[in-house]
């Protein structure tokens, strides 16, 4: 089997009693060794994930849902990268909500790359279509604006399609994800897909027992 990611994004969502319960219901074992899962929390559980994976209790790595685009200093509210990477290995540049709700600019989020690269994180960057990315992003994000949050898919083929095109055109990226409204019911389709190598969940993954089967589900 071809190596797959799969991404939970839990955007600004769970509270503490929720993050909780999450941990106690969600089941990943029965995990193929080439699933890489990833859990992307909102920065202030990163510790407490990173906790119940050193103990055992979760199997994942940890990424961030974004990154500074500056190093440590005088940035009230920000985030730096030197702080993720006490908790995480990867982090999530570039998605397209906060293209809209934060009005990230291209320019700002190369510079949240140079800082990630720069620390040792790996991006998981976010793109809307084909479209050039650069030359340190190695895993992407194709996540069509239609399909996010909509329960409205992209179709498997045509994901399939665009991420081959993506990799036509960026010859250093090596995965290329799909996301949007993917559920335990259409994960396998979008798993079978040869150009593809995963998911970034959304919604899906806020739910212990519809996350751990689009775990296995994938495999
Ligand atoms: P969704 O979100 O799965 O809820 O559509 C995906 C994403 O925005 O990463």
């Amino acid at each position: 089997m071809k190596k797959s990611f799969i991404v939970a994004n839990w955007k600004s969502n769970k509270a503490t009693p929720e993050v909780e319960a999450w941990l106690k219901e969600v089941k990943l074992e029965a995990q193929n060794t080439e699933v890489k899962v990833i859990i992307c929390p909102a920065y202030v559980h990163l510790p407490r994930l990173k906790q119940a994976v050193s103990e055992d209790a979760l199997r994942v790595s940890l990424g961030a849902q974004d990154i500074s685009p500056f190093g440590p200093g005088a940035y009230t509210g920000e985030v730096n990268g030197l702080q993720i990477k006490d908790f995480a290995e990867y982090v999530l540049i570039g998605h397209s909500e906060r293209r809209t709700h934060f009005k990230e600019t291209d320019e700002e989020v190369l510079q949240k790359i140079q800082r990630a690269v720069e620390v040792g994180l790996t991006p998981i960057f976010c793109i809307q279509d084909v479209s050039v990315v650069a030359d340190e992003v190695k895993i992407v994000a194709y996540e069509p604006i239609f399909a996010i949050g909509t329960g409205k898919p992209d179709t498997p083929e045509n994901a399939n399609a665009v991420a081959r095109k993506i990799k036509e055109k960026n010859k250093h990226v090596e995965y290329v994800l799909y996301g949007g409204s993917v559920t335990a019911e259409n994960i396998k389709s979008f798993g079978e897909m040869e150009a593809l190598s995963g998911v970034l969940v959304g919604k899906a993954s806020l739910d212990a027992q519809e996350f751990s089967l689009i775990v296995k589900n994938i495999s």
